[in-house]
This record gives structure tokens, sequence and C-alpha cells, in this order.
């Protein structure tokens, strides 16, 4: 039978896919890696069908493969026997967890058949939960800003796992940027906050993210021509009509 890896979205349990929480009422045992992503599973799965995984708080590669390890061999005969579903927060295939169970079972158990319902990830809804808009055309990249980093480079960043909001700020304004700070964004577990003081980030919160934008980007849209006079008399600012695609 199969192992799904079920993303289930940033936290909210309403963002779980239609597909994912289908596979998450149909499989007999659900493993989550940690309290949160068990908490938005529970809202889905009763508790008698969550299955127990133990994972160190460890940084140390030999304890974690051991894990691992110990994960893949409890996990393998319950996805032969019938169907089994691993739930991460986000996408199962963006910086998570889920990575490990599959190299672990393509090492150990390659008989375990894998299928992987996506999620909505925190590098998308990020954008709604801090009111940005990332136009079509221009580039988006993905960073990790831990213990106070600031990556530069790109012209827009979304920036992962930041724990130190003051100093990674502090590197980002003197490279040019503007930046947003989200934490716990459509989390059910937490208090969601949006800000662009970092200060207000002081405690080492790890599902806080960043966006960072150069501050002096041109943007060259169609609509941006519009202006409130244009809204007032319902007449467009440019005299040019824009060719306007709509197959996105
Ligand atoms: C290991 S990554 C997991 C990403 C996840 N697989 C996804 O697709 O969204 C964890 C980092 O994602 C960001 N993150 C994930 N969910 C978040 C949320 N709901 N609110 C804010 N940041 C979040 C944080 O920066 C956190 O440190």
């Amino acid at each position: 039978m199969t192992l799904y890896g079920v993303g289930l979205g940033p936290g909210d349990a309403g963002l779980v896919t239609v597909r994912g929480k289908r596979v998450l009422e149909q499989v007999d045992v659900v493993y989550s890696p940690g309290r949160l992503s068990r908490s938005v599973a529970t809202e889905h799965v009763s508790e008698e069908r969550i299955g127990d995984l133990d994972f160190p708080m460890t940084r140390d590669e030999e304890k974690l493969r051991r894990a691992w390890k110990d994960a893949a061999a409890e996990i393998a005969p319950q996805a032969r026997d019938g169907d089994a579903a691993f739930v991460t927060l986000g996408d199962p295939n963006v910086y998570s967890t889920f990575g490990h169970l599959r190299r672990t079972l393509d090492a150990f158990h390659p008989d375990v058949a894998l299928e992987i319902v996506p999620g909505v990830s925190a590098v998308t809804a990020f954008a709604t939960a801090l009111g940005v808009e990332i136009p079509a055309g221009s580039g988006l990249a993905l960073r990790e800003a831990d213990d106070g980093t600031a990556p530069t480079g790109p012209d827009r960043m979304v920036l992962f796992k930041v724990t130190d909001a003051p100093a990674t700020h502090e590197g980002l304004v003197e490279a040019g940027y503007d930046v947003v700070y989200g934490r716990r964004l459509f989390m059910e577990q937490g208090k969601t906050l949006v800000t662009e003081d970092p200060s207000e980030i002081d405690e080492r919160d790890y599902y806080t993210l960043a966006y960072a934008e150069q501050a002096d980007l041109e943007t060259d849209l169609a609509t941006a021509k519009f202006d409130a006079t244009a809204q007032a008399d319902g007449t467009g600012a440019g005299d040019e009509s824009p060719e306007v695609r709509s197959d996105d």
C-alpha cells in the first residue's frame, strides 16, 4: 500500500487541501514529527489514529540518522500492510523533515510506495499574510536568516528561521532593503504578528519569517498607472490599452 507525505499548510486546519484532508481521513495511521503539526492533524484525524514518533532535539548528525532510521522502521510496516501518512507543516518538499524520511525509506525500505500531497507553503502564504504582492515578472529568492544573519543579493527575498530579527534587520537595512516580519502566520497555535519593527519580534520564535525587498525597485505594471482621479471618474489614466493576459 502507500505512505503519503501530506503537507498541512502553515498551521491553520482550514488551509489543509481537500486532497490532504481526504488522505488523512482514509489512512490507517498518521505520523507527525512535532507538536504543531500534530495539533493541526488532530483537527482532521481522531487521536487514536495518530502514531507516535520520537525525535531528539539535536543537531548531532549521528543521533539524527539513528532517529530517522528508527522512524522509518516504525512507519515502513504500517505502509506495507495498509496506508499511512506522515504530515509536515507547509509543503513536504520545501525545507521539510519529510526529505529525511524519504531518503531513509529509499535506503532501507525501498519497497514502500510513496505519494506526496502538496501543501500551502509559507513561501507563498507569506504574501497574503503580509499584504505583499509579488508581481508577475519579478524574481523571488528563498533564504535562511537564522542567528541574526542577513543574506543579501536578490531584489526580493523570503527569509525563513528569523530567530534574531533585530540583528538581521540591521544587516538588511544597511544593504538597502525594506523588511516586513511575520510570526506564526495562519497558525492556530500562538499569536500571529505582522510588523516592520524588529524590536516587536524580540523573542526567538522559530515560526518567524521576513520579506525583504530592495527599497528602490521599479515596477512597470499596466494597472499601476491608475490614480485616484481615474478611480473617481471611471476612466483609465493611461491612453494606450495594455495587452492583458489572463492565463494565470
Ligand atoms: C523548516 S521550514 C519549513 C517550511 C515548510 N515546509 C513550508 O513549506 O512552509 C520552517 C521555517 O518556515 C517558516 N514558517 C513556516 N510556517 C510559518 C508560519 N506559519 N508563519 C511564519 N513562518 C513560518 C519559518 O521561518 C520557519 O523557521
